[in-house]
């Protein structure tokens, strides 16, 4: 038997893995040091009341035999209706009209990131940009898929825009940006739209951090752009919006009017679905479908103005200390410059030994990264403000 040697082409450890190692390993020799950890983006406001009501009352059903529930509906790949109507619901806000059969319910935004590309040839050449969020290098690299990247960098405000002498198939664009923060406004976005199309390429747009998006310029759908509906997939999840890390659950949008290779991506996509996969859990489906109530959304509108003022918080200090960074507006992301020509590397260890807190290296998304470096707002407003006086009084020095 052969194994699938393109796994020998990836980094030994995946990013989040490499920093969660070090800050144990520095943990584990000085056990008396109070570590901040601002890396990994993962929430900390618990779920919202309306959710968690929700989840206990499906639990509710669950345990009567007249409610109870087995595998999910397969007409449509296991979403209950609640969930897609709600889903449809907050599209229809944005003025995006979706079928229900254009939306299939995911554990989140990574894993889709990847299962995707079991629809396209391995043939195919993957556009990134770099720095980029290492899940999808790392899945092509996985399939053997030729990669190739659009530089993000200062000059660009990490917003690379294509070049139509480029020639690619399958196209990666998440906005606002994991790890640089930097959005996109709609007319940007219709660049890509129209290079995408004028290729016959896909767009795989990764919205998982919309709800953070503020300025009415931004798009927090790519259908919010004219002509996508036929040259996109959307990927998104309630991880970021409605701190769903620890329950799971996501949606792609793939539309009826995609297609490639004379065939419904739609179409053979529910097919890779209801065979590859057996839905969500009725309970976290419950959940989900309240995040967009009316109580629902204010609820998780205030945990999200929560982040929001710790990335303020973070941004006036990169201020006051004159870091040129980008991000913290529409995003939950701070991505900032290496004070003193540090490399990535060099001040996560300096920052880590002598502030005890921990951020995510920017070489670590590619090499347009170096000398960057990447903070989150999604930890408590306590440890944000002690890490940012910390990092200031270090600094200052
Ligand atoms: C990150 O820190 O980049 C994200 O939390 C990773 C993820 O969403 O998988």
């Amino acid at each position: 038997m052969q194994i699938n040697r393109n796994f020998l082409d990836l980094k030994d450890s995946y990013l989040f893995a490499t920093v969660g190692r070090k800050t144990a390993e520095y943990k584990k020799a000085h056990p008396e040091k109070d570590v901040i950890r601002l890396s990994i983006g993962d929430v900390t406001r618990p779920l919202a009341p309306a959710v968690v009501e929700a989840m206990h009352r499906a639990v509710d059903e669950m345990s009567r035999r007249e409610t109870f529930k087995g595998y999910g509906p397969d007409q449509t790949c296991y979403g209950y209706e609640a969930l897609l109507s709600s889903i449809a619901g907050s599209y229809a806000r944005k003025g995006v009209t979706l079928d229900f059969g254009e939306i299939f319910i995911s554990d989140g935004a990574k894993s889709d990131c990847g299962n995707i590309l079991d629809l396209f040839s391995s043939e195919n050449v993957v556009l990134l940009p770099d720095p980029v969020y290492p899940a999808y290098a790392d899945a092509n690299v996985m399939a053997g898929r030729k990669i190739i990247y659009a530089d993000a960098n200062e000059a660009n405000g990490f917003l690379p825009m294509p070049n139509e002498r480029v020639k690619a198939d399958i196209i990666y664009i998440c906005s606002p940006n994991n790890p640089t923060g930097a959005a996109y406004t709609r007319e940007q976005l219709k660049v890509w739209v129209d290079y995408a199309k004028a290729q016959d390429a896909v767009l795989l747009y990764d919205a998982a951090y919309e709800y953070f998006v503020t300025d009415s310029s931004l798009a927090r759908s790519i259908y919010e752009v004219e002509g996508a509906k036929d040259c996109a997939i959307e990927i998104c999840s309630y991880s970021k919006t409605a701190g769903f890390t620890g329950v799971r659950c996501g949606y792609t949008i793939v539309p009826k009017a995609l297609v490639r290779g004379g065939e419904s991506l739609n179409r053979l996509w529910a097919r890779r679905q209801s065979t590859k996969f057996n839905g969500v859990s009725y309970v976290t489906q419950i959940g989900a479908a309240a995040v967009f109530s009316a109580e629902g959304e204010r609820q998780i509108s205030e945990n999200i103005a929560y982040y929001r003022e710790n990335a303020k918080i973070i941004g006036d200090t990169l201020d006051r200390l004159g870091i040129w960074y980008t991000g913290g507006k529409n995003s939950p992301y701070i991505w900032l410059k290496c004070p003193s020509g540090m490399s990535s590397w060099e001040f996560f260890d300096y920052l880590l030994e002598n502030a005890n807190v921990v951020g995510t290296p920017g070489s670590g998304f590619g090499k347009n990264g170096e000398g960057f470096f990447r903070l989150t707002a999604f930890g408590t407003e306590e440890n944000t403000r002690e890490a940012c006086r910390r990092i200031s009084e270090l600094l200052q020095k």
